[in-house]
């Protein structure tokens, strides 16, 4: 379906033109494995499974976490759940969904296992667009194909089963087979993607690693700890200040935005609301531009690869980043947020 920005023309794959029965069909003939079990692995292999599709897992069977995660889920070791070398055999798609750190680690081990006319299926750029720094560069006889889902596996799998979808965006490498428009859109769908709008692997990364970094987490975490930081130190309580920064833009106004946009969110504020919004906003804008420049250029340039694959890298990344969460977590405006969370009704009476 041809969807009009304003001049500028997708070619957007709804599930309509493209329904289910087709990629079943499309995929009838095909094994796909699953390699990690991570946050992705799961939503999409699980997802795959409901739809009918024959879904088999690789994972470190040494690493007892994800490997009992996917027992608990139905797999079974010797018929269903493999090592990541074992599965990628047994495969003819391979969705490599370990972390983008792991996907180089494992690399040389995976690429021996792959047979000509597989195809090798990423949900992120990165791996690809990397290849200098990552070393992942696929055998010229296999597609390389992109699915990736736009919200986190959680939410992949949440709304699959809610009945509605994520988004995704999905983009071809390489095409060996002169099916790998047809294997990628197929996949896309059985993973339970809403609708699938075209990309290319390096504008998927660049924009991917732009937007986590930038207005979804890093920017949104700076924004509200630097309201909420002048806030108490203007005198205000925790719960006044975590209200005003984060509570009212959770529970309602953000939920407006995503109804029908910014202007109609600002529409259902008071007036005097509306106008130092729209007075403040352009400052917000020109203080944060040349942040978001940087940004960019740190993502193009692959700095932030650089650092992603040396720090997640080391073997204890987990504790660390564990750390800072927790560090977050048990910050005052953090257990602020716990405590106004159980003030809402739905959990009056519940353990926080
Ligand atoms: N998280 C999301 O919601 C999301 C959204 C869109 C796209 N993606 C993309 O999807 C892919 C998977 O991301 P994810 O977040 O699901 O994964 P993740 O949580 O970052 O990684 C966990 C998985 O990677 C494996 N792993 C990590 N290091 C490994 C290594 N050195 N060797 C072998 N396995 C290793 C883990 O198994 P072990 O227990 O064996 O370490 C586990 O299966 C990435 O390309 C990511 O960018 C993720």
């Amino acid at each position: 379906m041809k969807l009009d920005f304003g001049g500028s023309v997708e070619d957007v794959v709804m599930r309509e033109e493209f329904p289910l029965k087709k990629a079943q069909e499309i995929l009838k003939s095909e094994t796909i494995a699953v390699l990690g079990y991570g946050v992705q692995g799961p939503a999409q292999a699980l997802n795959m499974r409901d739809n009918g599709v024959n879904v088999i897992i690789g994972q470190r069977p040494e690493e007892k976490h994800y490997w009992q995660k996917a027992i608990d889920d139905g797999f079974v070791p010797g018929k269903s759940l493999f090592s990541l070398e074992e599965a990628t055999q047994r495969a003819t798609i391979i969705q490599y969904l370990i972390s983008d750190a792991g996907q180089m680690a494992q690399w040389p081990n995976i690429k021996p296992h792959l047979k000509k006319g597989d195809a090798l299926y990423f949900s992120h750029g990165f791996s690809i667009v990397y290849k200098e720094q990552t070393k992942v560069i696929p055998p010229d006889f296999v597609d390389v194909i992109l699915v990736a889902p736009k919200g986190s596996g959680a939410s992949v799998r949440a709304n699959f089963q809610a009945g509605s979808g994520i988004n995704s965006s999905y983009a071809i490498f390489q095409d060996f087979t002169g099916k790998a428009k047809d294997r990628c859109l197929a996949v896309g769908i059985v993973i339970g993607s809403g609708y699938l709008f075209p990309t290319t692997f390096e504008k998927e990364v660049y924009s991917d690693l732009t937007g986590e970094r930038g207005v979804l987490m890093g920017a949104l975490a700076g924004m509200f700890e630097a309201q909420y930081n002048i806030l108490r130190k203007n005198g205000h309580s925790p719960s006044e200040s975590f209200n005003e920064t984060v509570e009212e833009l959770t529970q309602s106004l953000i939920r407006l935005v995503s109804e029908k946009g910014m202007d109609w969110m600002y529409a259902n504020c008071s007036t005097t609301a509306q106008r130092g919004a729209l007075d403040w906003k352009g400052k917000f804008r020109k203080a944060v531009e040349p942040v978001f420049e940087d940004l960019y250029d740190s993502v193009k340039t692959g700095k932030e690869t650089e650092i992603v694959l040396r720090v997640n890298g080391a073997p204890d990344y987990r504790e660390k980043l564990e750390k800072e969460l927790s560090e977050m977590r048990n910050s005052e405006m953090w257990k602020a947020g716990t405590a106004v969370r159980s003030l809402r009704p739905e959990n009056w009476g519940k353990k926080k």
